[in-house]
């Protein structure tokens, strides 16, 4: 695998043109994914080993993208320490027992990671079916994205509750961190013992943080998590939202790539990371919703500018929208794999 595209980019070498995956490839604008979905429910499909899979290969076989990512959720760590947790279409995630008190923090298990056994089943699953041919990459949530689901219940636009934690009781805070960096540390591991050939953690929502609180509550957990990986030769993608003003920071965590936001110019912010880390992103997902035409110029745009750079992972700032047309979808993961440095 060290020879494919997207590990050599992610370890900054040298390739002939930039590697391709989108966050939220495996998911809901493909109508395969629907003719699956109408099947299941979301965690019938994650905790099913071959369902799993097929999802996983769908952006494989109908995209052509340079890596694959395993279907599956950031809260299923959450929902192993004991989470009671659900999918409802047009509302998304729920926890019906939220995390607010010592008590309740106190109820979280973190000897879990053997109840995640049905990912690195699953990872073994598209391992076969991707036989070599491009790497797979395994993901966790950040603890304080998967905290900020945990105590709000579910989606939150402000992150109110979860905010007044940290200052109100800094110290719960901390140990429901602390907790959820623990378990999420042990199940990347398991993931690589499965078999990935690559991890991203998400840290979704740390945009909505200040940088001290940034620093304070997610970063620190994230450094943690990083430095307890068996990593092997396996690189490690750190994204959040909020990446064009934390990538420094992020840095110090020390991944091999940094996945950018679209608020920043990708040349600029790697100029400003240490040599060595790579950089992924970071069209801004809404020009895929563009005339082709559009698709076409900004992606050259982004290329033209990192022309020449190794180190540079074509995605999407984040994840890929529901309802983004398929057809644009393939014509940009076309237009990508025709460019040359
Ligand atoms: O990238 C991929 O395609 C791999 C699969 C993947 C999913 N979720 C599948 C999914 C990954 C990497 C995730 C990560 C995830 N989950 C994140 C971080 C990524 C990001 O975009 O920032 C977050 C914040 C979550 C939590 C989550 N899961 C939300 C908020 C939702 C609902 C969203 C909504 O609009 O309803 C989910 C559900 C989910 N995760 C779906 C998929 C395909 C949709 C489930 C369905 O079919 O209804």
């Amino acid at each position: 695998m060290k020879d494919s595209l997207f590990i050599k980019a992610a370890f900054s070498e040298k390739t002939e043109r930039p590697p391709v995956w989108m966050m939220r490839q495996a998911g809901r604008f493909m109508p395969e994914y629907w003719e699956i979905k109408n099947k299941y429910s979301f965690l019938e499909m994650c905790k099913t080993p071959e369902i799993a899979a097929d999802v996983t290969m769908l952006p494989v076989d109908l995209l052509g993208i340079d890596a694959a990512i395993l279907f599956s959720d950031i809260l299923v760590t959450g929902e192993a320490m004991g989470g009671d947790l659900s999918f409802t279409a047009g509302v998304g995630p729920k926890f019906a027992n939220p995390v607010r008190t010592q008590a309740d923090i106190d109820r979280l298990d973190t000897e879990v990671v053997h109840k995640l056994q049905y990912v690195a089943d699953a990872i073994k699953v598209v391992q076969q079916r991707l036989n070599g041919s491009i790497p797979l990459i395994g993901f966790a949530g950040a603890p304080f994205t998967v905290m900020s689901y945990l105590v709000e219940g579910g989606s939150s636009k402000d992150f109110k509750l979860t905010k007044l934690l940290m200052h109100n009781h800094p110290e719960l805070a901390h140990q429901l961190l602390s907790k959820i960096a623990k378990v999420t540390a042990g199940y990347l591991n398991l993931q690589i013992a499965a078999g990935v050939n690559a991890i991203q953690i998400f840290d979704s929502w740390a945009q909505a943080l200040a940088w001290d609180d940034y620093k304070e509550f997610s970063h620190r957990y994230i450094v943690e998590i990083i430095s307890q990986l068996d990593r092997k030769d396996i690189p490690v993608i750190s994204f959040c939202k909020g990446s064009s003003v934390f990538a420094p920071l992020m840095a110090e965590a020390k991944p091999d790539v940094i996945s950018i936001d679209w608020n920043v110019d990708l040349l600029d912010i790697k100029h400003r990371l240490p040599q060595g880390i790579a950089v992924q992103g970071n069209l801004d997902p809404h020009i895929l919703y563009a005339d082709k035409k559009v698709i076409k110029e900004r992606i050259h745009r982004l290329f033209e500018r990192m022309r020449g750079e190794n180190g540079f992972i074509f995605n999407l700032g984040h994840g890929i929208m529901p309802d983004i047309p398929f057809d644009n979808v393939k014509y940009a993961v076309d237009v990508i794999k025709e460019f040359r440095y």
